[in-house]
């Protein structure tokens, strides 16, 4: 279970904003436990003083949470029209082909890819972002290419 003692401090602070301060609730806490669990869905509505539909209704919303733990690299992949169109299907379907790449050193990292709506890189497309960061990738990007990006 996650140690909701690590949240408190955030929350005490968040919790006179009430509604408003769920998103930045929600964004310390996907930092404090690399995502969010359950239990910390549920203190938080209860701290805020939100229904907790409401919680799981911005959580599947927002592409950027997560509520299952994910690897340590993060990589959204954007499937919206002008996107798939410049082949994001072949991106993502190379991409969920390993789901862990080495790196030069030999670590291995895992890495979670996840479909994104539109990431406002249109212009870029196929367009990813890469630990939030963003990437263009064509159908013929290698891994090594897209650690690259990632800057490690
Ligand atoms: Fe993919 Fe906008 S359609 S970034």
């Amino acid at each position: 279970a996650p140690d909701l003692a690590l949240l408190q401090p955030v929350l005490s602070e968040l919790a006179p904003q009430g509604r408003t301060a769920l998103l930045p609730a929600l964004h310390a806490a996907q930092d404090l436990y690399g995502y969010i669990p359950e239990p910390v869905a549920e203190e938080i509505a209860r701290t805020l003083r939100i229904p907790l539909a409401d919680v799981f209704g911005v959580l599947e919303f927002y592409a950027l949470f997560h509520t299952e733990p994910v690897g340590k690299v993060i990589i959204h992949v954007c499937n919206d029209p002008a996107c798939a169109l410049a082949g994001a299907d072949t991106v993502l379907k190379q991409l969920s082909r390993h789901a862990e790449y080495a790196l030069e050193t030999g670590e291995l990292v895992s890495v979670t890819i996840e479909q994104a709506p539109c990431l406002g890189l249109c212009d870029h497309a196929p367009a990813l972002l890469i630990q939030n960061t963003p990437a263009t990738a064509s159908p013929e990007s290698t891994w090594q290419e897209l650690v690259a990006k990632t800057g490690r």
